[in-house]
């Protein structure tokens, strides 16, 4: 085993370069960045129940700030590199793959996607050039902008020496990922050895969280449970479709230990092989690779799970050799202890890595860094 085998690697990891802060905080509708005066950081409003929250407080007559502020505040774990190295140092990450987070460039006007883009991952190619070997990246594309400008992008970013992907979104160009007119762009992707790492954003319609949510659970619903049914859904739509088949060599690192894939696989294989419209049609014939199949074949998913019973599953269905350790920094962050110590989405998920496969075996090993290093090619800067 290489010294690089056994490295700590953390592949979901966001940072906001400056240029994106700007974006957001010239925005009046979500997502965007309001500063509220007497409030020591400005806030990050991306979901529709915090665009709600933010409307109450801009249309009420009262001077008085409400306790509880809309969105999360967005403080240097955002967008300094400095703070980004503090916190890969005190948890003992060897490298990080950083990626935008959502919603990424969805909201981007057509004629201006195109360079910025450009911008976004020229900022990211930079800020992993300041910190050779510690940081790589997964690109953003310019999903709004014309087919030419959108496969121009995959064209600048391949040339990034630590570009090792792309994050993605479920909207693709707005109909979602089993869209036929992707289908061009996975292949340019898979063309390129760019690996998607596929994350939630937009998480279910907010009536299925009924008319209590806003006021009384804040954000639990929509992200413990609309992201990963979002991602579930995404990736159960391209199956359907056939996008894995189409483009054999595509690979896709899905968020949050593929959402519920690895527990709902029996089921959607159950649905599928009873479904008198699709046997009829002849598509559950011989031929067909099941959706186990794609899991250990084209899919790799994160570890960003929190418990070893939810890890457990994910690597019953994609393989040991298949799951990365990731934190989702700089989300999450402590409430009752100092952010620049220690913080739960590391010592939770290492912890669950340690349940499910045993402190430092060689599947933990794998698990905290060795699958990256591999999968990505970390080994080279080229
Ligand atoms: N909340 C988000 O909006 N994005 C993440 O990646 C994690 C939490
Ligand atoms: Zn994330």
């Amino acid at each position: 085993m290489s010294a690089l085998d056994s490295k700590v690697v953390d592949i979901h990891t966001h940072m906001y370069p400056p240029a994106y802060v700007e974006l957001l905080e010239s925005r009046k509708t979500i997502p965007l960045i309001r500063r509220f005066a007497g409030a020591k950081d400005p806030r990050y409003i991306i979901l529709p129940a915090e665009a709600e929250a933010l409307d109450k407080i801009v249309s009420s007559e009262s001077d008085k700030l409400p306790a509880n502020l809309p969105g999360r505040p967005i403080t240097t774990h955002y967008s300094s590199l400095a703070q980004k190295i503090h916190f890969m140092d005190t948890h003992g990450i060897d490298i990080s793959v950083i990626s935008l987070a959502n919603p990424w460039l969805d909201f981007v006007a057509s004629e201006v996607a195109g360079e910025t883009a450009k911008s976004i991952n020229s900022a990211f190619s930079e800020m992993c050039g300041n910190v050779p070997g510690r940081l790589f990246f997964f690109a953003t594309l310019p999903l709004t902008a014309p087919p030419e400008t959108l496969l121009a992008a995959i064209g600048h970013i391949k040339g990034l020496k630590y570009c090792r992907g792309v994050i993605l979104g479920t909207t693709g160009l707005g109909k979602g990922l089993d869209d036929a007119a992707l289908v061009p762009v996975f292949r340019a992707l898979a063309a390129n050895k760019l690996t998607i790492f596929l994350h939630p954003h937009y998480g279910l319609p907010s009536e299925v969280w009924g008319p209590r949510a806003t006021e009384e659970y804040g954000h639990v619903l929509p992200l413990a449970l609309g992201f990963p049914m979002e991602t579930t859904i995404a990736v159960a739509r391209m199956y359907m479709a056939g996008v894995f088949d189409a483009v054999p060599d595509l690979r896709m690192l899905l968020a949050h230990s593929g959402g519920t894939l690895p527990f709902l696989a029996g089921r959607i294989e159950s649905c599928i092989v009873h479904d008198g419209h699709l046997v009829r049609e002849g598509k559950v014939g011989p031929a067909r690779r099941t959706i186990w199949q794609v899991l250990k074949e084209q899919v790799y998913l994160d570890a960003v799970i929190y418990s070893d019973v939810g890890l457990k599953a994910a690597i019953d269905a994609s393989g040991v050799d298949r799951l990365m350790f990731g934190t989702d920094h700089p989300f999450f962050p402590p409430l009752n202890s100092d952010e620049q110590g220690e913080w739960e989405s590391m010592t939770w998920n290492k912890e669950a890595v340690s349940k499910a496969l045993g402190a430092d075996s060689e599947g933990a090993k794998a698990v905290m860094g060795g699958n990256a290093v591999e999968v990505l090619n970390l080994h080279e800067e080229t």
